[in-house]
């Protein structure tokens, strides 16, 4: 279905990013890769060359760096079918601890800027795919990761309606919620790993191919493994003062 597109892929310098680049180049689709770190994404795109594939560097915490991507797009003549906001990052600290703005521009304030940006052309064809890439801590506040959940509570709630709003225009939007995933994240985001959580972490290639999926079908969420699908439904069972305190002890380490 994606073959002979083109998607842009932010964060594919690792992980479900770089995992969804290399199954889209296995179907024939042509890549747009961005990220900060070059090298990484110079020898994807190097492995990669079945397919066309350009390599945008850029810092999506800088508040004019969307604009720049769409701008180098356009300077270069390449449409963009399927726009693939996967870039993100999380950490286990409190508030009161680090400043967390740089979150928010990348999570949330990059993620919309580009979807505004490039479903505008979209709209104009009639045509385009938008993946955008939330988190399981869409579904709970999580004290100790509060700005994260909330950044990742914003791509869903963003996605669900985008996904309505946008079907007469002919543009499917799908928002992948992961579980825990074994990527460069967890390494990133916390100092230690629960063994639990770290029992129930899925595959980087099986989260990705599980977007691709429902992005292909149209649905509007797709959450990854039986396990956090079952996790996304007790949820919305249990008293919310109830998930806050369990999300903040397993998850933010929260006392
Ligand atoms: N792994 C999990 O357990 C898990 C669970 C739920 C949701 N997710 C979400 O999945 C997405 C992908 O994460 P991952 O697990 O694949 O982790 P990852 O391996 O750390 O990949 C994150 C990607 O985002 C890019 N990125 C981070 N900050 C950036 C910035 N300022 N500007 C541009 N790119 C930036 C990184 O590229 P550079 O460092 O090269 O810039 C990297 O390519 C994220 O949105 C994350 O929140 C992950």
């Amino acid at each position: 279905m994606f073959s002979g597109k083109t998607a842009l892929i932010t964060g594919a310098s690792s992980g479900i990013g770089e995992q969804m680049a290399r199954q889209l180049a296995a179907v024939g689709c042509n890549l747009i890769l961005v990220a900060r770190r070059t090298e990484r994404l110079d020898s994807l795109a190097a492995e990669l060359a079945s397919v066309t594939v350009d390599v945008i560097t850029a810092d999506l915490s800088d508040p004019q760096a969307a604009e720049a991507v769409f701008a180098q797009t356009q300077a270069a003549g390449r449409q963009v079918d399927i726009l693939i906001n996967n870039a993100g990052f999380g950490f286990q600290k409190p508030l009161l601890a680090v400043d967390q703005l740089g979150m928010v521009d990348v999570n949330v304030r990059s993620l919309l800027a580009l979807t505004q940006l490039f479903a505008t052309p979209m709209a104009e064809r009639g045509e385009g795919w938008i993946l955008n890439v939330a988190s399981v801590s869409a579904w709970f506040p999580i004290p100790g990761m509060a700005t994260y959940a909330a950044s990742k509570s914003f791509v869903l709630t963003l996605g669900r309606a985008l996904h309505e709003e946008w079907t007469s225009a002919g543009i499917t939007v799908t928002t992948l919620a992961p579980g825990g995933t074994r990527t460069e994240f967890s390494g990133k985001a916390r100092d230690s790993l629960d063994p639990n959580l770290e029992k129930a972490m899925m595959p980087a290639d099986a989260v990705a191919a599980a977007g691709l999926r429902a992005l292909a079908r149209g649905k509007p969420v797709v959450v990854p493994g039986r396990q956090y699908k079952a996790l996304t439904a007790l949820v919305r069972l249990l008293p919310m003062s109830t998930v806050v305190r369990l999300a903040g002890a397993v998850m933010g380490r929260h006392r």
